[in-house]
């Protein structure tokens, strides 16, 4: 590998914008975890499939999601909250992987959250034209966490807004590997998704997939 290649992936490797106070997106910073992360994503998904879920007002989300950890993120017609077991199985959610855990930790420590200690990943699959709204998240107990978000498969344009749900969005293009983190000042901004482009991910074929890391206790 020449000096100029290996500088060239280094930046890459570290590359880090600024989207607010208290909000980084660090590009590639998946890097190597990359093909146990798809693993392990595999496993969670054939013992919780993902599901459609409906909002409190009876719309079925575009996105679809399943979880892991101590709980999971559910929405029905009774309303948003977290679940220690799948509704679909009645079974406890997949407990989260050590690597997944670890992965959110240092992106958290990296981003200047240092201690991140996530009990849950919430998992969303977007197929083409798939979208999520603006929202906050703040379902969660503790806010002087961070949430962690783990883009893979095809890019997404991220919007992020600020702490009132007029605040104009600024957006971000998020890709395979991008590790965005958002907290402190910038922990309730309202955020969400443009509806997918169609395309074709080399390795995750014609889908995104997020994962992002809360803590909720
Ligand atoms: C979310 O806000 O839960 C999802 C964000 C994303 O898909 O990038
Ligand atoms: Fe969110």
């Amino acid at each position: 590998m020449t000096a100029d290649l290996f500088a060239r992936l280094t930046e890459r490797q570290s590359s880090q914008e600024v989207m607010a106070e208290g909000a980084v997106l660090l590009r590639g910073f998946v890097g190597k975890a990359e093909a146990e992360l798809i693993a392990a994503l595999r496993d969670i998904v054939g013992a919780a499939p993902f599901r459609h879920m409906v909002t409190p007002g009876g719309h079925q989300m575009s996105v679809a999601m399943t979880n892991c950890g101590n709980a999971g993120w559910v929405t029905d017609r009774t309303g948003y909250r977290y679940h220690a077991v799948d509704p679909e199985s009645g079974k406890p959610w997949p407990t989260m992987p050590l690597l997944l855990r670890d992965l959110a930790e240092r992106a958290a420590g990296r981003a200047g959250f240092g201690g991140f200690a996530p009990d849950v990943c919430l998992i969303n699959r977007y197929l083409p034209g798939a979208k999520m709204s603006l929202h906050q998240d703040k379902d969660e107990l503790d806010f002087a966490a961070p949430i962690v978000s783990v883009s893979l498969g095809l890019p997404a344009i991220f919007l992020f807004g600020g702490l009132k749900r007029s605040d104009k969005p600024r957006r971000f293009r998020l890709e395979h590997g991008d590790i965005a983190v958002w907290g402190g000042p910038s922990r309730l901004f309202f955020h969400g998704v443009a509806p997918l482009a169609d395309g074709e991910h080399p390795i995750m074929g014609s889908q995104r997939l997020n994962l992002t890391f809360r803590k909720i206790r």
